[in-house]
């Protein structure tokens, strides 16, 4: 496959959640936490998904990696409806796409080694056996920066870097051809971050993976993105190429995400917590446009409409009544 085509495409994709207890509401009641939400995520390239807390990032993800079963909407690996598919199909596809989270002490077994946590998935997917699944592991981490010496250690034993060298091994040796970086850098240091960042990305340079990059930081976002997608309470509000999007960001909540963080620098960290106006909840949504209430742009039609999806050039669109459709 060349880079640039599609690995995996999202349509329409709907996510609710119910809403369990008194406070929020009645028993019964959802929460819609991804409303429509359409990506395209392709070889070779990094696509940064950026917003709030609580916008709907990880359960993008988590849907993609099948952990959370999509309420509408279609997912497609290489062009193949995964609903399509029989249980034997999306096994396969499981080593296929694989993921990284944020946190990875958390995600690493403390009772195991690392030869037994980087070779589990091939063990449990039975491609490989006995001595060669030893050389695997120790191949993939060499290709992360580490080496023989580690193979029999556990997680305790290493710094948070390492930890998330770890975590890549694991997420690579099934030979994935798109990988989910769930904040993978955002629980280290600014200077092991970018230590991180440019593995990440030298990893894409020789396999050619298509990555899916979540965070809430603009700096690592531009750092390592080629196209971005800004996420706003469910919603992608607008998405473009890397480039277009700095020179020429249109919504008004990119351009106040990006009013807040002046100086894009993966060596300061630049969470977007700073805005001003109530902190948004998908279990309030306002109608009409929904950032509306926060927006400096606002007009009588944002409190009633919510605003469509427009192209307002080849590979940049908005959601917006700024950016009406012709
Ligand atoms: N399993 C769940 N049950 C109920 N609500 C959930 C569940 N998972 C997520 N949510 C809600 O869905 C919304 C989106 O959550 P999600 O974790 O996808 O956001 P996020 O953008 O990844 O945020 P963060 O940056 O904090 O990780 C939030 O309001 C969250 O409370
Ligand atoms: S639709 Fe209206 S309220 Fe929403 S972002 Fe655009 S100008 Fe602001
Ligand atoms: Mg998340």
């Amino acid at each position: 496959m060349n880079r640039g085509s599609p690995v995996i495409e999202v349509r329409d994709l709907i996510k609710n959640f119910a809403v369990s207890s008194g406070f929020f509401g009645r028993p019964g009641t959802f929460l819609r936490a991804v409303d429509r939400v359409s990506l395209l995520i392709r070889r070779g390239e990094t696509l940064g998904l950026v917003g709030e807390s609580g916008s709907g990032k990880s359960t993008v993800g988590n849907c993609i990696l099948r952990l959370l079963q999509p309420d509408g909407g279609q997912i497609f690996f290489r062009g193949r409806d995964l609903a399509a598919m029989n249980r034997r199909e999306l096994q396969t596809i499981r080593g296929r796409v694989q993921v990284v989270f944020q946190d990875p002490l958390s995600s690493l077994d403390p009772r195991m080694t690392i030869k037994r946590i980087v070779g589990y998935p091939l063990t449990v997917s039975k491609q490989v056996r006995g001595a060669e699944v030893e050389d695997r592991v120790l191949a993939m981490l060499r290709e992360v920066g580490l080496g023989k010496d580690h193979l029999h250690r556990y997680p305790h034993e290493f710094s948070g870097g390492q930890r998330q060298r770890i975590g890549m091994a694991r997420a690579l040796i099934t030979e994935p051809e798109c990988i989910m970086l769930d904040e993978p850098t955002s629980a280290l240091d600014v200077s092991v971050q970018a230590q991180i960042l440019n593995l990440i990305h030298d990893l894409q340079k020789r396999h050619g993976y298509a990555y899916l990059f979540i965070t809430h930081d603009l700096a690592v976002v531009r750092h390592i993105s080629h196209r971005i997608a800004v996420m706003y309470l469910g919603l992608i509000v607008e998405s473009a190429s890397k480039d277009t999007l700095f020179e020429n960001p249109c919504h008004p909540y990119t351009r106040a995400l990006m009013a807040s963080a002046p100086r894009p620098d993966p060596f300061n960290r630049q969470d977007l917590a700073v805005l001003p106006g109530d902190p948004p909840s998908p279990v309030h949504i306002p109608p009409g446009c929904r950032f509306h209430p926060r927006c400096s742009s606002v007009m009588d039609v944002c409190r009633l409409e919510a605003p469509p999806r427009v192209r307002i050039a080849a590979d940049h669109e908005v959601a917006c009544h700024l950016y009406p459709s012709t």
